[in-house]
């Protein structure tokens, strides 16, 4: 292969295209959604503000927001014909692939599914938030052996989601923090499965298409599947006095700490103090002072031996936990927040468009003649 090609692996600090969806500033350890710091969304405003700015650009005013609010509450039923699909499904299979499949469902079901215009792309983005909790929910009861709960037009998003897993909402805290998550976990740029969602657009595919590709992507554990990986780790390690050594033999067997390291952010994940913040304060009303020892030190553990950051997953995983969802569920929950950042660049990949096709430096065999297969 000739020398003088630059392979960027990973396309690692490539940069493929411009966005004005968020700002990621490894330098100042920061993010904006639209120009707004994602730790302020977090403290004073609640999810369905966070969705309607990432696909307007601008933060809803009251009226605004009370249309958004109608609009999401009235498309999160997802008709009894998936529930007897989402029946049929294999009760081991993993909620990711219960959740691709649902949402192929949707795509398939919805005869707007070609239109790309920015109109019918919007509606479509705004039906599938509404319903990918619902999906999430009722595969949650199903695979237990319960009945799904319908969607309650009276609450919001986050409230909402507990009612259809639990029946109950459960105190300010803990939705509070469950709030936090989904505003954190959103957007955040040129994320793989976010690139994912940009290459099928960039084919003109439709959305549905380009959204399946980015659960797909999203599933895989060096990516969103990194937080259901992170309690798997804690349970593992249980007690934690044991944590120190379980990481550092870890550390010794050069097995991936799961919850730790950033393409991006190489000081920190600029997300991880807020979200801290809202697990701690949860923890305390949760009993979960045994795993917020953990966090910490796991966390001290990799800064002291390897000077690596946790990112993003490594808080939502407890903290998912405390809130009693089973682990499968932390990656579509993931989902229910980042279907917003998928469709917003999906919409902007629209607007501009340049199908996405980078080259390959071919390093196989030497050119050669071929034999029938009598002479080979
Ligand atoms: C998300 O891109 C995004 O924005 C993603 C995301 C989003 O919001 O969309 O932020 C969400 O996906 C967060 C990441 C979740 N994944 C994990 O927690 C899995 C564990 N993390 C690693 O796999 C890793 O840190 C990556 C994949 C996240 C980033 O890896 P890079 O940029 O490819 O870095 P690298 O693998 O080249 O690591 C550099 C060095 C290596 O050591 P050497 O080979 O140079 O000796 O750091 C080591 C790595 O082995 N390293 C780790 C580690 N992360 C990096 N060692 C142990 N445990 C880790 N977690």
């Amino acid at each position: 292969m000739s020398d003088a090609i630059d392979i960027k692996k990973g396309l690692a600090g490539v940069y493929a295209d411009t966005t004005k969806i968020s700002k990621v500033m490894e330098e100042t350890n920061s993010l904006t959604y639209r120009g707004y710091p994602v730790q302020e969304l977090a403290a004073l405003c609640k999810f369905e503000e966070v969705a309607y700015l990432i696909w307007h650009g601008e933060l809803p005013m009251r009226e605004q927001l009370m249309h958004f609010e109608r609009q999401e509450r009235e498309h999160r039923w997802i008709g009894d014909d998936l529930i007897e699909v989402m029946r049929k499904f294999r009760k081991t299979a993993h909620p990711m692939d219960t959740l691709r499949t649902a949402v192929s469902f949707l795509g398939v079901q919805d005869p707007e599914t070609e239109d790309n215009s920015p109109k019918a792309n919007l509606e479509k983005s705004i039906k599938m938030m509404a319903r990918i909790p619902t999906i999430v929910a009722a595969d949650y009861r199903l695979r237990n052996g319960k009945e799904p709960i319908k969607p309650d037009p009276k609450l919001g998003f986050a409230e909402n989601f507990f009612h259809m897993c639990f029946g109950e909402v459960p105190a300010p805290e803990v939705v509070k923090c469950f709030d936090v998550s989904l505003t954190l976990y959103a957007e955040h740029s040129f994320n793989a499965s976010t690139f994912t969602s940009r290459v099928i657009a960039s084919t003109t595919s439709d959305i549905y298409s380009a959204v399946v590709g980015g659960i797909g992507a999203l599933k895989g554990p060096l990516h969103g599947g990194a937080n259901e990986a992170v309690m798997h780790m804690m349970l593992e390690v249980d007690d934690p006095k044991k944590a120190e050594a379980w990481l550092l033999g870890n550390i010794a067997d050069k097995r991936l700490v799961m919850g730790f390291g950033h393409r991006v952010y190489k000081h920190g994940d600029s997300r991880v103090p807020t979200m801290k913040k809202a697990f701690l304060e949860m923890a305390k009303i949760k009993n979960g002072q045994k795993w917020v020892e953990m966090y910490e030190i796991l966390e001290r553990t990799m800064l002291a031996k390897k000077n690596i950051h946790p990112n993003l997953d490594f808080p939502t995983g407890p903290a998912y936990y405390l809130m009693g969802f089973d682990i499968p569920m932390f990656t579509p929950i993931f989902v229910m927040s980042r279907i917003t950042g998928w469709t917003a660049h999906v919409m902007e990949q629209n607007e501009d468009n340049k199908l996405i096709r980078p080259l390959a430096a071919y390093d196989g065999s030497a050119q050669r003649k071929v034999l029938p297969v009598a002479e080979r």
